[in-house]
């Protein structure tokens, strides 16, 4: 059933994600437009502790849609996992008359909005991480900007490491997931790719390929690892001793965090802003917006934390033959 809602905040937490600020604009203008008022929190549930809380109108999200980062902050506050903390953040709300929140964010930012709305703020969580680790939706905000990123990051790498006919690892972000190292892996023709979900640290069997590709006449070795499999500057030193073969490690880093959003992203984040408001206005709470077969759909965010996602077997299949 529809409420009566009258204002609502928008806030983003955890990693920064490029699109985030698209996502935001939708919020705002949709909130607008259908009779709204807006209030922006900056930081995260930190800034909303510290009380931090803006007025947003259309000109504060003018220009916005095509920069990287989050015009509002964003922060990683681990005191908000406190229930008396949660308590005190939804008075804070009621304090300044926000009836309802959406949170831009991760699985981790998610279980604050669950929180909130436990204790009466209707929340609403939008997908926005570089990771694509969130089981209940095939896309996230951010994720296209970051691996075109580190694609292009990547192909750089490639030149330089033909020229001097290196092995070289190059680490991509995921923190415990390997969305990115796969698509990077595949479309930057690496000859490994190394994803925590499936990595069996069989070293010796990488050693022994890279000693025959180079008899092959292959004059580089690229292999692309998740984060989440472990130190890759150790690895190049193991890699480098037992082949003899010159091995060096790039971690791509933030790099992959900033920039310019993709149309893409900015695409999905407009769309998902605006589903955001119109949950609220239908009165729904405790709910996360998603894409499903290029849908936008919703769960109850305890549904959608319970979900698990794996890397595509085919995907990883297609990976291994073209990598010969
Ligand atoms: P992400 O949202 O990208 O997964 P984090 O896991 O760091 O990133 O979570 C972002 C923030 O969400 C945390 O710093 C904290 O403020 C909040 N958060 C994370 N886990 C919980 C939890 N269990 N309960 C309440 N808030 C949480
Ligand atoms: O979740 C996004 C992400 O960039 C992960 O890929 C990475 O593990 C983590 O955040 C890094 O966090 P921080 O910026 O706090 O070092």
């Amino acid at each position: 059933m529809a409420n009566q809602m009258k204002t609502i905040a928008v806030l983003t937490s955890g990693g920064d994600a490029p699109g985030m600020n698209a996502a935001i604009r939708a919020v705002v203008r949709t909130a607008i437009a259908k009779g709204l008022n807006v209030k922006g929190i900056e930081r995260g549930y930190a800034g909303l502790l510290n009380e931090e809380i803006i007025d947003l109108d259309t000109r504060s999200v003018s220009d916005i849609i095509q920069r990287g980062g989050t015009i509002l902050g964003t922060a990683r506050c681990l005191e908000f996992k406190q229930p008396d903390v949660q308590k005190m953040g939804a008075d804070i709300c009621r304090k300044h008359g926000i009836d309802g929140l959406v949170v831009i964010g991760g699985d981790g930012s998610y279980r604050g909005a669950q929180a909130l709305a436990r204790n009466g703020i209707n929340a609403i969580g939008l997908p926005g991480t570089i990771d694509l680790d969130i089981a209940c939706t095939e896309y996230t905000i951010g994720f296209d900007t970051a691996v075109n990123t580190a694609m292009e990051a990547i192909d750089k790498v490639r030149d330089t490491s033909t020229s001097h006919e290196r092995c070289s690892i190059i680490e991509v972000m995921g923190r415990n997931a390997g969305y990115i190292a796969l698509w990077c892996g595949i479309t930057n023709g690496a000859e490994e790719i190394l994803l925590p979900e499936n990595y069996d640290h069989n070293e010796q069997a990488i050693i022994e390929n890279i000693i025959q590709k180079r008899r092959m006449g292959k004059k580089h070795y690229i292999i692309v690892n998740a984060e989440g499999i472990g130190d890759s500057v150790a690895m190049a030193k193991r890699i480098e001793e037992a082949t003899g073969i010159e091995t060096r490690a790039t971690i791509l880093g933030h790099i992959q965090r900033g920039g310019s959003p993709t149309c893409r992203d900015r695409y999905v984040a407009s769309l998902m802003g605006a589903k955001a408001v119109d949950l609220l206005i239908e009165g729904k709470s405790k709910r996360v917006v998603g894409m499903q077969h290029g849908e936008l759909v919703d769960f109850d965010i305890e549904e959608a934390l319970a979900m698990e996602k794996t890397i595509p077997a085919y995907d990883y299949e297609v990976s291994r033959l073209l990598s010969k």
